[in-house]
């Protein structure tokens, strides 16, 4: 049987570990190497590398996404995006959605993961429509979460619905590590019954389990596993891909990646890994898998950043009270998937029941937004009292959020004017306003003197050494 797998080291594994501040000149050497080793695809764009693109490392993300294409042509390139959302933090109009895909298709995506927070259907039509149309891979992906009503018979559901929808292949997307072998096992068994789709699992090793899971997926007959290559594996990053790789082959089966080449590959990030090591980037303190997120069924990540939160408050000796009150008000507000921006809303909301004494007296406006139904369909129906109690009478959206807005792709022109060179300047600044635009000024403001330079040089004949 045959295994196949996807490699993180370009996107989830740096994004995991060290806050997506793997800068292109790190990758660029490796390139041509990584495109050898037969990996199904590569992960390299999405989620957050756009952001940390033009927030921190002054690298155009289109010119990224370029270059790899240009060193890594044979492996099939892959990104993660949010659905409606894009990589943004609010919904797009559709002619936005459809715009962005077809440029990053254009620009060299093959694989395109998408996924919801709330896993709303209604938010992926569009983005699956649009790479359908480009011919490129529509994978869909199941927002991983436990609860009482996140049972298998859901995700079957959900993976028949996105079947129906067009999906070429399916993920299940555990983003909190917190996915275990059993489960995994149903989940994959399921839904390859039911879709007869090639099923892709992504897992993390928060929780310090992932291993076993992704052994648990290919014995249930899961098609492709994520793995990171070994320097930026494990802790809250993927499996390591040489110790996958080796164990699957031993075990009989076919993993056609070169073991050899997979060994240069990992030669050259240990180098570059130390590096992160040393400037800080990289904290060791991420390395060590954190158990917790299975006792308390909630992501590590949203752990201690409630834990954060209480410091700051000066109230760390109501944290055990804070994590009963979080299956409380996930209750309430109808069991959403703790990732993104979901996990935030829930813990300050648990955190703000719990410090005022009074359940819901203090409300944040994304927690109203989200009961007036714009960020989508909640898992389960929402008491209508309790919606009530909170934002009273306003009206509500119960059709797709994204129907509400229109088309906005000409006025994002109009905006961001001629500091836009191209319909992917606009994009990006559609995606990121203000980091958007100061980045396109920069750009081009260093590009302009950089041609300054070539003139000068070409008129008084120096070689530049
Ligand atoms: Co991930």
């Amino acid at each position: 049987m045959n295994v196949q797998i996807t490699d993180t080291i370009l996107r989830d594994a740096h994004q995991s570990l060290m806050a997506t501040r793997m800068s292109m000149e790190d990758m660029e050497p490796i390139l041509p190497l990584l495109d050898q080793i037969g990996y199904a695809s590569l992960e390299c764009w999405g989620g957050a590398t756009f952001d940390a693109c033009i927030r921190f490392l002054q690298e155009d993300p289109w010119e990224r996404l370029r270059k790899i294409k240009r060193l890594a042509p044979n492996t099939p390139l892959q990104m993660l995006i949010r659905g409606q959302n894009l990589l943004g933090y609010r919904h797009y109009a559709d002619d936005v959605v459809e715009r962005f895909i077809q440029l990053s298709a254009e620009n060299g995506v093959d694989v395109f993961r998408i996924f919801d927070a709330l896993n709303d259907p209604r938010n992926l039509e569009t983005a699956v429509k649009a790479v359908k149309d480009t011919g490129k891979e529509a994978q869909l992906a199941i927002a991983y979460t436990i609860s009482d009503v996140h049972t298998i018979d859901y995700y079957q559901q959900l993976g028949r619905k996105f079947a129906e929808m067009g999906a070429d292949s399916l993920c299940i997307k555990d983003m909190a590590g917190i996915l275990t072998p059993n489960k995994c096992r149903q989940l994959v068994k399921r839904l390859k019954q039911v879709t007869g789709l090639p099923i892709i699992v992504h897992t993390h090793c928060t929780s310090g389990i992932a291993q076993l899971t992704y052994q648990a997926a290919i014995e249930a007959g899961a098609d492709r596993i994520d793995t990171a290559l070994s320097p930026f594996s494990e802790g809250t990053s993927q499996p390591a891909t040489e110790s996958m790789a080796l164990s699957l082959k031993e075990d009989g089966y076919d993993v056609s990646l070169d073991v050899q080449k997979l060994e240069e590959a990992a030669n050259y990030f240990r180098e570059v890994k130390d590096r992160y090591l040393e400037n800080g980037l990289l904290d060791p303190k991420m390395l060590t898998p954190d158990p917790r997120a299975l006792i308390y069924q909630v992501p590590g990540g949203m752990l201690s950043n409630m834990y954060s939160q209480l410091k700051q408050a000066n109230a760390t000796d109501r944290y055990e009270e804070v994590l009963k009150e979080v299956p409380e008000v996930r209750k309430d507000l109808g069991f959403p998937p703790l990732v993104t921006p979901l996990s935030q809303m829930v813990g300050t909301q648990a955190a703000m029941n719990i410090l005022t004494g009074e359940r819901y007296k203090m409300v944040s406006n994304e927690v109203k937004s989200y009961l007036l139904g714009e960020y989508g369909k909640s898992p389960v129906r929402i008491d209508e009292a309790f919606i009530q109690s909170i934002v009273g009478e306003h009206p509500r959206i119960d059709d797709r959020p994204a129907n509400h807005l229109d088309a906005e792709l000409e006025k994002l022109k109009t905006e961001i004017g001629s500091l836009a060179k191209n319909d992917e300047d606009v994009l990006t600044y559609a995606l990121f306003p203000q980091v958007g635009k100061t980045f396109l000024e920069e750009k081009y403001s260093l590009a302009a003197a950089k041609n300054d330079v070539n003139e000068i040089v070409k008129i008084f004949g120096y070689t530049r050494g």
